[in-house]
This record gives C-alpha cells, structure tokens and sequence, in this order.
C-alpha cells in the first residue's frame, strides 16, 4: 500500500517519468529483443495471476527487468496479489487522460505493471489514431524491460485469443482436474486451428508431486500428437500444491516473498531458470513494440 501511495503522489506531482522505470541491472546477455510470454489456462482458477507474480519476482531475482501487463478482469488480480492499489489503467491512456508513465506501479523487487483494467476490451477495438498514440507510448518499453509477463485472464473468449496470439511465447497453465486438462486442450486447439499457433509451453500447477505433472503433461501431449499434429507442446515443469501459497494469498503477497523456502517458491525459482535457459528458442520478433502492433491489428 506505502509503495501505491508512493507512486500515486509521484503520479500527482508529474515527478514520474518513464525513465525512471529504468531499473538499473545488466540486460539479457546477447539479447536486445525483449521476451513476450502470455501465461494463460483454458479453465479459470488455475493459478496463473499468482504464476504471474511470483515469477515475475524470481525473474527479476535473475537480473531481468519485467514489467507485468495485467489482462485479467477478474477479482483477484495482480493488484491484489502485490497489495497494490492503482488508480489509472490503460483506458486513461487510450481516452487521452494519461501517459502510459502515469498507469504503470511499481510492484515488489523493481517489478513495473500495466493495470489494463476495463481498457482490455477496448485495445482491440481502437480508431488508427489510437492505435498511433498508444504504439509511440510503448515505443519506450522496448529499452527498460527484458521480459514482458501477460495475465491473460481463462477462457477462450477473444480478448485472450488475442493476448495469446500476438505474444510470442504462451505458458498453458493446467492441473490434474480433468476439467482444466480438457479445457487446456480446447484452447490450444482454437488458437491452432482458428489462428495457426503452433508452440505451446506447459506448465501444470496445484500437483502432489513429479509424477503426477509429468502425466498430465502426458495426457495433453498425447492427444496433441494424435489429433493436432503440428503443435509442439514444451514442457516447462511443475509448481507442487503447497498450504504456505495459500497462506500468501490471504496475506495479499507473493509466496516467493513471504514462504521463500517453501516447496512452491522453489517451484517458482526453477521455472524462472528454465525459462532463461532456453532463451536461445526465442524467435527474432519476440519485443514488445511488435506485440503491440500485432495486438491492435485484431478486429
Ligand atoms: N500451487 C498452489 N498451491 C496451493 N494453492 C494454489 C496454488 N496455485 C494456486 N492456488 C490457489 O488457487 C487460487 C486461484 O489462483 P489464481 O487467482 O492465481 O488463479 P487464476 O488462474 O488467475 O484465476 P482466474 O482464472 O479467475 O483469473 C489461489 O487463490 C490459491 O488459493
Ligand atoms: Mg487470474
């Protein structure tokens, strides 16, 4: 709340600028072009606000700056994880009201987030003067960031589509309930045969352990193979069910803060790790101006 309050007189006082969100850390080694990861689940409730934010936490614990866009409209978003507060969100960009420098908060351990708020809706709906002014404002983010993280929000419903189409990674969040297996499915079957998107990461959440993961990863990858054959789906690893995740939650803070030895939290750091290490995969599009663009070419 301090840090919200913070931001909220720097935002009074016009004393913030963009360049402040320059946090200074060395930048991906070899890698000028930011990282675009959507992290998104066929079926709600499956964990992917609270992924957002702890690995966003462990990124940044890597030395990678990243800024968050939060595309969730649900309840329990980001703002509520980081116990954050924001005033303005991307609509105040789009109506002209603020600067993109006006809506983003500084979260916990130099994380920076775009609330989308009720502006999700609009992004994809914007006259080509919008478009212009909004692609300048973002022209910025390119230099201060090194991974974008998307909050997708579930389902199948176009603003998701969209969010997950023009990233150019997506994390498909899963967990062993038949009904979010189907459901992970049934997305990565829409955005396949309604889009042509053909790469997919798994990451399955809420598990007793390895093995447990490992088969749902095995039950979604079978019927990948046997049913939308040009799809490759990567498994990124596993983030156990852990009592101390829930205890964050009610605390309004990430487990990485609060629990950081707890089994969910190393869960986290692994992921961070992997993620990094096979940055060499990236496609050469993969920045945020380019994601922008493709966001708002949708109609
Ligand atoms: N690894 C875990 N261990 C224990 N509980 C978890 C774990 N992951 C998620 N949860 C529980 O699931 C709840 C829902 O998480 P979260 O809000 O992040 O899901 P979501 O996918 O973003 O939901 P929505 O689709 O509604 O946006 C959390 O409040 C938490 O209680
Ligand atoms: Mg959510």
């Amino acid at each position: 709340m301090d840090q919200a309050n913070g931001l909220r007189e720097m935002v009074k006082k016009k004393a913030y600028n963009i360049n402040e969100l320059k946090v200074v850390k060395t930048c991906s080694a070899g890698s000028s072009s930011p990282r675009v990861i959507a992290v998104t689940s066929g079926k709600g409730g499956v964990g992917k606000t609270n992924i957002v934010g702890n690995l966003a936490i462990s990124l940044s614990r890597l030395g990678k700056r990243v800024l968050i866009l939060d595309g969730d409209l649900g309840l329990a978003n980001i703002d509520i994880i980081f116990g954050l507060n924001p005033v303005y969100n991307i609509k105040h960009v789009i109506n002209g009201e603020k600067d993109l420098a006006d809506i983003i908060v500084k979260g916990p351990e130099e994380i920076c987030i775009i609330p989308a708020g009720s502006g999700v809706h609009e992004l994809v709906h914007l006259t080509d003067g919008q478009k212009l002014n909004l692609l300048n404002e973002f022209d910025t983010l390119n230099e201060n960031f090194d991974i974008l993280l998307i909050d997708t929000g579930a389902g199948i419903s176009s603003n998701i589509i969209y969010f997950n189409i023009a990233a150019q990674e997506r994390i498909v969040v899963a967990t062993c309930e038949p009904s979010s297996i189907t459901d992970a499915y049934a997305l990565m079957k829409v955005m396949f045969t309604q889009h042509g998107t053909k790469s997919f990461k798994l990451l399955v959440n809420m598990v007793n352990d390895a093995e447990e993961a490992r088969s749902v990863f095995e039950s979604l990858s079978n019927a990948v193979v046997r049913f939308l054959k040009d799809i490759s789906l990567e498994y990124v690893g596993f983030i156990p069910k852990d009592d101390n995740f829930q205890r964050a939650v009610r605390q309004q803070r990430a487990v990485l803060q609060r629990y950081p030895e707890s089994k969910s939290s190393k869960g986290f750091c692994e992921l961070a790790q992997r993620l990094l290490s096979n940055s060499t995969n990236v496609p050469p599009d993969g920045n945020i101006k380019f994601f922008w663009r493709k966001l708002m070419s949708y109609h």
